[in-house]
């Protein structure tokens, strides 16, 4: 067995990415039970929330999961004057989707604080964290209750700054890959390197097991991060369109009929660089030039893309998917898993 998947807890060495807002209980606790590893995007969720969604998670597995969280990076905006002249410029979505232009709220995100507490009540068997290097105090506390630390790299400066600080395994993640950029030593438009070039330079960079993430969607993709050196991939998009996924039917299709060439990297819908597709509301947000800082802009659409996505809306909502979506198939979380497998090389 490789080290990684005796680090986890787990058969396959198969991780199911977080998806921050769109992760679900159904679809993280059905990779664990095929027995790969089942993450759990939290971000925005607050403690309760995320005490709430542990105890769903053990009810519904009694295998090894994942939590993830997105580490402070210090330049997050906290609530100012400038909210409503940012929302305004948002209005048409408002009313396109029937929703009141927002006040101004106490807080955009809970803070790390919060979360970790919860997050230490859960005792998930992994916590991975996006955007930055967790402090010696989180990965000491994580230790002592036994919860391994994975840590997200997008460069191999970044992923050096992950071993250096203790992760316990760093998941290398390509340009490729559905949603954020997750950089944090240089601008994340500074820091665009694929899968094929990042993941054997990590691997060379650093002494912790690498997962291998972005644009792997079957099970070539799977047997070439192996012959990489990666030691596990890290799947977004090709399970996203599972119907475990939390996904509504308008993103669901456009990851069955979006082209490799069909995602772009924006700041639109969050203020930090995102693969997704540039549908209307990306096409406008854009043109407009009026974009706020992280969390702000990412609280301010978030209003209108959640009743977008009530509404089946999917030009408003956000399409966030990699570039390997025309890869996935249909099918179940169990039949999207089997194909990963199917690459493992045999020992
Ligand atoms: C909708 C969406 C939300 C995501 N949110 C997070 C997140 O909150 N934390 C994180 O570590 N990765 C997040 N990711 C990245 C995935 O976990 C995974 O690493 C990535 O999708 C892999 O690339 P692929 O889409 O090409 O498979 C997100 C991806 C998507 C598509």
């Amino acid at each position: 067995m490789s080290d990684l998947r005796a680090l986890f807890g787990i058969e396959h060495p198969i991780v199911l990415g977080p998806f921050g807002g769109l992760s679900s209980v159904p679809l993280t606790a059905a990779v664990s039970d095929a027995g790969g590893l089942g993450s759990f995007g939290l971000y925005g969720y607050d403690g309760d929330r995320i005490r709430r969604t542990g105890a769903e998670l053990r009810a519904a597995t009694s295998r090894p999961f994942a939590l993830n969280i997105w580490v402070p990076t210090g330049d997050e905006v906290v609530p100012n004057a400038q909210h409503m002249i940012f929302a305004q410029a948002l209005q048409p979505f408002y009313d396109a989707v029937g929703v009141e232009m927002p006040a101004r709220p106490e807080q955009y995100i809970p803070s790390h604080e919060e979360q970790l507490d919860a997050i230490w009540d859960v005792a998930p068997a992994v916590l991975s964290v996006v955007f930055g290097v967790p402090s010696g105090a989180v990965v000491e506390e994580a230790h002592r209750r036994g919860i391994r630390v994975v840590g997200t790299a997008t460069t191999v400066a970044e992923a050096v700054a992950l071993a250096d600080g203790g992760v316990d395994a760093v998941v290398a993640t390509g340009f490729e890959a559905g949603g954020h950029r997750v950089s944090f030593v240089r601008p994340a438009e500074d820091s665009l390197v694929g899968t094929f070039a990042l993941v054997p330079q990590v691997v060379d960079a650093v002494d912790v097991p690498v997962i291998a993430a972005g644009g792997i969607a079957d099970r070539r993709g799977v047997a070439a991060a192996f012959a990489l050196g990666a030691e596990a991939v890290q799947v977004g998009t090709a399970f996203l369109v599972t119907p475990e996924s939390a996904v509504n039917d308008a993103h669901r299709e456009a990851i069955r009929r979006t082209p490799a060439d069909g995602t772009v990297l924006t700041k639109a819908m969050s203020g930090r660089l995102a693969r997704g597709v540039r549908n209307r509301a990306v096409r406008a947000i854009e043109a407009s030039g009026t974009i706020a800082p992280f969390p702000m802009q990412n609280w301010l659409t978030g209003l209108f893309r959640t009743a977008a996505g009530r509404q089946e809306l999917g030009e408003l909502q956000s399409l966030w998917m990699g570039q390997a979506a025309p890869l996935a198939r249909a099918g179940s979380a169990a039949e999207a898993f089997a194909e990963l497998v199917a690459g493992v090389p045999v020992e």
